[in-house]
């Protein structure tokens, strides 16, 4: 089914303000749109839109070797597809995940401090709607804030009204002619009384950006300081699936609710999210599972338990994830500069980890969205930057200028699309 634009998938229904929002023309229903089209029809499609990660042989041998290693004990098997899990998830995988931090990073984690939700996404959807919006009893309305748009796609709707979200814009440091990165700026930054959570993805989906240490010391400081927690999203980030190319080091204390995901690593249709927070928060996820769903799918958790318990999630991610998406993104990186060189003004943010460059046209007359379509004509899916700045700051005349681009597909695939869209922005370039 082609998912369609605003009202009218309920057309003719009677229908709620929230029925509404989350039938409207939302990024990311636009984005999944892409998605299944371009993956329609006979011709060759260059797919760079998408968050999907690659498929990498060693890593896939490793799902069917713990899937047939379940398969071959019948009895857990039958009990993992027969029974419901607990609304908070797997007690064996809790237990698994929570001991393989704590070895790794000293920290103090119970199965308490974890819950498992269908995909980090629904976790993001049940954290924002439980902190941001009208208060309680009358109190003031509540947003989450979010302190370094570009931000990812995937938040902009999620929550059930659409002006929860308090966002700011980054410092841009130029770090030569063709590569910038973005910084928190501090001094801009204020977290109004209305705050009732600080937001940021580490490795940042779509820019590529890692936060340094000292920015997200500074951000748990300023959390801590206003009574709010600090959710870091670490879909992409370290010890799984380490898709992360600078050296930084992973951050967790009561007051932050770190996301985890198993998609990442190469798990995304088996849907498991790990929320790592205070006993509190945990049992408001799981509360909300039961409401939302009864308990979550248990493959991924059962797939996965015993790679926790040795450790051997850590030597996968380390020696198979990372190398792997470091050269792919090395790889797009040196073709993007070979086919745009001396062309048209670009600059490219500093790939610091995820699967995504994040393209800047700094002197592009008009809008990265009329580049997408452009590009979309030519079998080329990219995404354009505006969806990924939202919040106070929903219209930055600078993400127009950009696009995301993955780099997960195919190398080959990858060239050719880089390829057009230099052919693209410099057909609009050279009309203006
Ligand atoms: C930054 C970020 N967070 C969360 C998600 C959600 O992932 P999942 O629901 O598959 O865990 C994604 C998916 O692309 C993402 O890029």
């Amino acid at each position: 089914m082609t998912l369609q634009a605003g009202a009218a998938i309920l057309a003719g229904m009677k229908r709620s303000q929230t029925g509404s929002r989350f039938t409207s023309d939302a990024g990311i229903l636009r984005l999944m749109d892409d998605l299944g089209s371009a993956l329609s029809g006979s011709d060759k499609k260059y797919m760079l839109g998408g968050g999907n990660p690659a498929l990498i042989p060693e890593v896939a041998a490793i799902w069917r070797t713990q899937m047939a290693r379940m398969l071959d004990d019948t009895d857990r098997f039958d009990r993992v597809l027969g029974q419901y899990d607990t609304p908070q998830g797997r007690p064996r995988f809790l237990q698994a995940v929570a001991g393989m931090l704590n070895r790794e990073y000293g920290w103090d984690l119970s199965p308490d401090n974890i819950a498992i939700t269908n995909g980090s996404q629904s976790a993001f959807f049940m954290l924002f709607n439980l902190l941001a919006g009208p208060g309680v009893n009358g109190a003031p309305d509540q947003t989450v804030l979010f302190p370094l748009m570009p931000e990812y796609i995937g938040y902009r709707d999620q929550s059930i009204r659409s002006i929860d979200f308090t966002s700011f814009l980054p410092r841009i440091e130029q770090i030569d002619e063709h590569c910038h990165k973005y910084h928190i700026d501090f001094d801009a930054l204020t977290v109004p009384d209305s705050t009732a959570a600080i937001c940021v993805s580490r490795p940042t989906n779509p820019s590529g950006n890692v936060l340094t240490d000292t920015e997200v010391a500074r951000l748990d400081r300023l959390a801590a300081d206003h009574d709010v927690p600090l959710i870091i999203d670490n879909a992409y980030g370290t010890p799984f699936p380490d898709i992360i190319f600078s050296d930084v080091q992973p951050i967790w204390n009561r007051n932050i609710v770190l996301s985890m995901s198993l998609s990442k690593i190469g798990l995304p249709s088996l849907r498991t999210g790990i929320l790592i927070a205070r006993e509190e928060i945990v049992r408001a996820i799981g509360s909300m599972n039961a409401i939302m769903s009864l308990a979550n799918g248990t493959v991924g958790q059962a797939i996965t338990e015993e790679l926790f318990e040795s450790g051997e999630i850590l030597r996968i991610s380390r020696e198979l994830v990372r190398p792997f998406y470091q050269r792919k993104s090395r790889h797009a990186l040196e073709w993007t500069h070979r086919v745009f060189a001396d062309r048209f003004p670009y600059s490219v943010h500093r790939s610091e980890g995820s699967l995504f460059l994040w393209i800047w046209f700094p002197e592009l007359p008009g809008s990265t969205a009329d580049l997408y379509e452009r590009l979309k004509a030519r079998n080329v899916v990219v995404v354009p930057g505006r969806y990924f700045c939202f919040g106070t700051h929903d219209q930055w005349e600078h993400t127009d200028r950009c696009i995301r681009v993955s780099y997960a597909m195919d190398n080959a695939d990858v060239e050719r699309g880089i390829e057009r869209i230099a052919e693209e922005v410099e057909r609009i370039w050279s009309a203006a």
